[in-house]
């Protein structure tokens, strides 16, 4: 495995939500495997549409924008065995990550990763086959910007598959709340709306700037995941680490009940507390838009 520095190590705060400094880094890295772990089904999903598109054309090099621990790179090495890949990410938490778990599934020598902030640099890559960047193409400053290098990357017949996301998984019950049903949804409703102003392309749909990048767009689809209760463990600690992250974004953002409700759900020395309940459950979806360079 080879791994590159294409920046010096700078990070810059244009307020685009990706990780400045490495406590930062290391809760989404959590998260990210977490989400990796609990929503496989969904990704397997993905990458098998992927595949098919592919059909009859050689995958010898692939390039995962935004990489973040390696989610997407590892499974399309394990999907494309002839592959190599490219995982580009600016925070370098992420990729030391994504290359001790390359390195204990047998992938290390298939994998390079390079350490590059796309705000303000395109690495050089080489010309890929397939390109893939999952929910880190809202986190860019310039997404048109990063769609044309990616298409410039990719040869004549190369597979871009962008993968986004408009919520946060769901996992409570309706009922939650003091007073007041619908606790998740409010939660969500203001996550989005910070989320929104943050990262105007949150949400979005991708179809007329991959189409203005010079796409064709081949698939586009709305992908649901659903895990009843009882959930498993990993789905249980998936659940309390977006709930506690989402308590800490929210305090000036939610009514004093809805915060004592997630603070009781938090707390799991009572019964009420995540682990101990037997009523939650997971609803995810992505979306899915496949494109092809001429
Ligand atoms: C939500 S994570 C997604 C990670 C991974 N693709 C996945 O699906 O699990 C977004 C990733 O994009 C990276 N990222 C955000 N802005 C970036 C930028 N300007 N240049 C390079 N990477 C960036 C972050 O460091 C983070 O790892």
């Amino acid at each position: 495995m080879t791994h590159t520095h294409d920046h010096q190590g700078h990070h810059h705060g244009h307020g685009h939500g990706h990780g400045t400094d490495a406590g930062t880094d290391e809760a989404l890295a959590e998260i990210l495997d977490l989400d990796a772990e609990v929503l496989r089904p969904l990704q397997t999903e993905m990458i098998d549409h992927v595949h098919t598109l592919a059909a009859g054309t050689p995958i010898r090099r692939v390039l995962d924008v935004g990489s973040g621990t390696g989610t997407g790179t590892l499974a399309l090495l394990q999907r494309f065995p002839d592959a190599e890949a490219i995982a580009l990410d600016s925070s370098v938490e992420m990729l030391r990550r994504l290359e001790a778990k390359a390195h204990d599934l047998g992938l290390a020598g298939r994998v390079r990763t390079v350490a590059a902030d796309l705000d303000t640099t395109w690495p050089s890559v080489g010309t890929v086959d397939l390109a893939w960047a999952s929910a880190s193409l809202h986190h860019m400053a310039d997404p048109a910007r990063v769609l044309a290098a990616m298409f410039t990357a990719l040869r004549p017949g190369g597979l871009l598959a962008v993968v986004e996301l408009d919520s946060f998984p769901r996992f409570l019950p309706h009922d939650l709340g003091i007073g007041r049903p619908g606790l998740e949804e409010r939660c969500q409703a203001a996550v989005t709306a910070a989320n929104t102003a943050a990262m105007p392309m949150f949400g979005a749909d991708w179809t007329p700037l991959l189409r203005q990048a010079g796409f064709t767009v081949e698939l586009s689809r709305h992908l649901t995941a659903d895990i009843p209760a009882p959930i498993p463990a990993a789905a249980r600690r998936y659940a309390e680490t977006i709930l506690r992250r989402t308590r800490a974004r929210l305090t000036d953002h939610l009514s004093p009940e809805d915060l004592t409700t997630l603070d009781t759900l938090l707390d799991n020395t009572t019964p009420a507390g995540i682990v101990h309940r037997d009523d939650l459950t997971v609803h995810a979806t992505r979306f899915l838009w496949v494109a092809r360079r001429p």
